[in-house]
């Protein structure tokens, strides 16, 4: 399973440009935005430019657009190629979200009970997209509608160059345990165009599983990169059969402390503080020790008093 590509996935609140360059420096081997809205680039929102935006370096990453209206996705795929200083590799359509507020607007994953529409969406974004488009969704809306095979040769026909699915259904939400690996080997092999695989990948072992079982051509990471970085670097050697080292616990600290001065260099300290805490949280899970200081980060209100945070549950935990 040498040389199969891994990949950030998109995460809203987390998978912003501090936590992709992370990851990129850990074997991402390419990267997705958070989620951006079409209606709100139609609206000229500043935000979601913002959000939009790429950094030097961020040339693998492709930007992730939600809506359900083929005119505004198009509007959105153009407005945002035009403004972007560093151009994105793809523009990415999303419908997985599961959230009630998307869905009950026919965004995220409701664009999988109408293949139709999805379809022309796709169509819309490719006529005038100058990069690929490509498709996330899950394997369907529940249990007796698991539609990503059929959704995949639409989305496929309409010109999309890659797809990604997520193993669960829009009913499944993020449960435990529901991933269905049959499902994505059913969409692989219903398409010609590259699948990426992606649902509870967290070590070798699941990497391993899901490529023999679905032969798909890239996975994709979320959860598991939350405060592990070296996720990828750990699953990268173990495809490969490598010896890995697990990072140590200043290891581990250290790259809190850089993944906290992007964020302070990205949005300020102010909100690179407050969005920090739940990448700190993540970070210090599981250090032994430190529970009462781990706590203190949720209140830090400076990098100063962040970093010290941290340089004490380095103390502690090596006592
Ligand atoms: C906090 C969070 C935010 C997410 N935001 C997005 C998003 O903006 N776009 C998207 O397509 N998927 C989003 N997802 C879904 C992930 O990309 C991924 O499909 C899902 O977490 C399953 O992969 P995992 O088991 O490796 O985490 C999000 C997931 C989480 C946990």
């Amino acid at each position: 399973m040498n040389g199969k590509k891994l990949f950030l996935a998109p995460m809203a609140g987390a998978a912003d440009g501090a936590m992709r360059q992370m990851c990129r420096e850990h074997g991402a081997d390419g990267c997705v935005t958070e989620m951006v809205s079409a209606a709100a680039v139609w609206y000229k929102d500043k935000k979601t430019f913002a959000l939009a935006g790429l950094g030097a370096g961020e040339e693998d990453c492709a930007v992730q657009i939600f809506g359900h209206e083929p005119h505004m996705i198009a509007n959105a795929v153009k407005v945002l190629y035009e403004k972007a200083s560093v151009k994105p590799r793809a523009f990415d359509i999303n419908m997985g979200c599961p959230v009630k507020k998307v869905v009950s607007n026919g965004d995220g994953s409701a664009l999988m009970r109408d293949p139709a529409l999805a379809g022309a969406i796709v169509e819309a974004a490719v006529k005038v997209s100058p990069v690929p488009v490509t498709v996330k969704m899950r394997t369907g809306w529940d249990k007796d509608h698991k539609n990503c095979a059929e959704l995949c040769r639409t989305v496929q026909e309409c010109g999309a160059s890659a797809v990604c699915v997520h193993g669960r259904t829009r009913e499944d939400m993020y449960l435990p345990g529901t991933v269905d690996i049959e499902s994505i080997a059913k969409a692989k092999a219903a398409v010609g165009i590259p699948v990426i695989a992606n649902g509870d990948i967290t070590d070798g072992k699941t990497a391993l599983r899901m490529l023999e079982m679905t032969g798909a051509d890239a996975l994709m990471i979320g959860r598991a990169a939350l405060g592990d970085p070296f996720v990828f670097e750990k699953i990268r050697a173990e495809l490969e059969g490598l010896p890995y080292k697990e990072p140590t616990v200043k290891e581990r600290l250290d790259a809190a402390r850089e993944h906290l001065l992007l964020l302070i260099q990205l949005k300020g300290e102010r909100t690179g503080v407050c969005e920090g805490r739940k990448h700190m949280a993540w970070y210090t899970k599981g250090m032994a020790g430190s529970a009462s200081l781990r706590k203190k980060l949720n209140s830090a209100v400076s990098a100063a008093e962040m970093i010290n945070i941290l340089d004490e549950i380095e103390k502690d935990t090596q006592i």
